[in-house]
């Protein structure tokens, strides 16, 4: 096992009826001026935004809401709720939504605390002293953002558009009220999606260096197999409870850290994550899904990073499917297989013409390997370090 330092303070409070508690706890972390930020319309339509407001409103927290955040959040959105909570003078921000709100939430705290920056600095570099606190009231299961040290946005003022992420402590929720009903109003679309992300946090970080990790592999494959049987019956009946809270609980612990201790590949950090470096791409060039743009890549980086350590590979499919084929090359390819069989169980694209509805061409080819490349500026992955060829034959393979 490779060392590792493991601390991911996130309270959370888990359940039904749990939102009425976010009083509570935005006075338990020392917030007595909220700012609060949301999506398009589904928290307002559904009436939480307003059960949100009683509940502060009632215990005398001073609040000011703002909504407007969209799926592949935009920088000129953070940088607008930014300057709004500054001038109410908010103490702590709260995130009623999914990955997207709350990576907005997480932008907003570090610039209403770093009035002097501008947010962008923080994903260009610059680094990251203080923040405010952040809350979560989680309405979608999916990016684990809730629980994460991660915040990903989409620069939608520069001349070549990127979408990016940050890791920092300060990017850890304080709180995190996640109730399974609030999921339930989801489209399904949203739900598969949603499920394929959580997968995929975990298969990031079990495609790493591994040698020895026998606790944090148990731990990741009960979590594949878990998100594996409880994704399809979300998708097809977003009413049932068991299904909804599993995969709730399942998006958090697969993103805050703990499928992928001691994993380290070859560029000394934590899990792979150059399914998410490929997807954000096609994310930042067709505002596609997140979760859809990993299903579509995923079975390609599997087919030409494998011989890196065909052995994983063999042993992701004998531990989370049972596949029972001796020799690992036709076990790996077996695993493959059966994931993409559950990714179309979950309704997602499993090639870039699925995804994107039309036959990608050599020139959309070039534009995605650009932006994933930053120009031919970085290589992704760690397990299997690719540069810019790497990746253009990758999204050859998926088309
Ligand atoms: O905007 P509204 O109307 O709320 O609709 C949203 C949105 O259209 C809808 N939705 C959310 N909760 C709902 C609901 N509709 C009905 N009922 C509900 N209860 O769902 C749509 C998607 O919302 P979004 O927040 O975009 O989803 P998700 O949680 O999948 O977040 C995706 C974003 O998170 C980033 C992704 O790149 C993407 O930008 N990620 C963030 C990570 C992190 N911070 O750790 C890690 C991930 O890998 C990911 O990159
Ligand atoms: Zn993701």
């Amino acid at each position: 096992m490779n060392n590792f330092r493991y601390y991911a303070p996130t309270e959370i409070v888990f359940g039904k009826e749990t939102e009425l508690q976010t009083a509570a706890l935005v006075k338990k972390y020392g917030g007595s001026r909220v700012f609060i930020v949301y999506g398009g319309q589904s928290a307002k339509k559904s009436g939480l935004i307003d059960r949100i407001l009683n509940n502060l409103n009632e215990n005398g927290i001073e609040n000011m809401a703002m909504g407007g955040v969209v799926p592949n959040p935009l920088v000129s959105k953070a940088r607008e709720m930014t300057s709004a909570a500054i001038q109410f003078g908010a103490d702590l921000i709260l995130a009623v939504g999914g990955g997207s709100v709350i990576d907005t939430a997480k932008a907003v705290a570090h610039g209403t605390a770093n009035p002097d920056h501008d947010l962008w600095e923080f994903w260009s570099g610059t680094p990251l002293t203080k923040s405010l606190p952040v809350g979560t009231v989680l309405t979608i299961s999916a990016a684990g953002s809730e629980t994460s040290d991660s915040a990903v946005l989409t620069n939608d003022t520069l001349e070549d558009v990127v979408k990016k992420g940050i890791n920092t402590p300060f990017n850890r929720c304080k709180f995190a009220v996640m109730n399974p009903e609030l999921t339930m109003t989801l489209p399904k679309y949203q739900i598969g999606a949603g499920a394929a992300d959580i997968f995929m946090h975990t298969s990031e970080r079990y495609f790493g260096e591994v040698t020895g990790n026998h606790l944090t592999d148990e731990i990741a494959e009960g979590l594949f197999r878990t998100v594996i049987r409880f994704g399809p019956i979300a998708v097809n009946d977003p009413h049932n409870y068991e299904a909804m809270s599993e995969l709730m609980w399942c998006g958090s612990v697969s993103h805050v850290g703990i499928t992928g201790l001691g994993s380290k590949g070859n560029a000394g950090r934590e899990g792979d994550w150059a399914c998410h470096q490929l997807g954000m791409a096609v994310s930042a060039l067709y505002d596609s899904t997140h979760g859809a743009t990993l299903t579509a890549v995923w079975a390609s980086w599997c087919r030409y990073v494998m011989d890196t350590d065909i052995r994983r590979f063999a042993q992701f499919a004998r531990k989370v499917y049972g596949v029972e084929e001796a020799d690992d090359r036709c076990a790996a390819e077996e695993g493959i297989r059966r994931t993409n069989a559950f990714f179309a169980s979950l309704g997602m694209p499993l090639s870039l013409r699925e995804l994107l509805g039309h036959e990608v061409q050599e020139e959309e080819l070039i534009a995605l390997s650009e932006t994933c490349s930053w120009g031919h500026k970085r290589t992704i992955g760690a397990f299997r370090i690719l540069d810019y060829e790497d990746m253009k034959a990758i999204y050859q393979m998926a088309k």
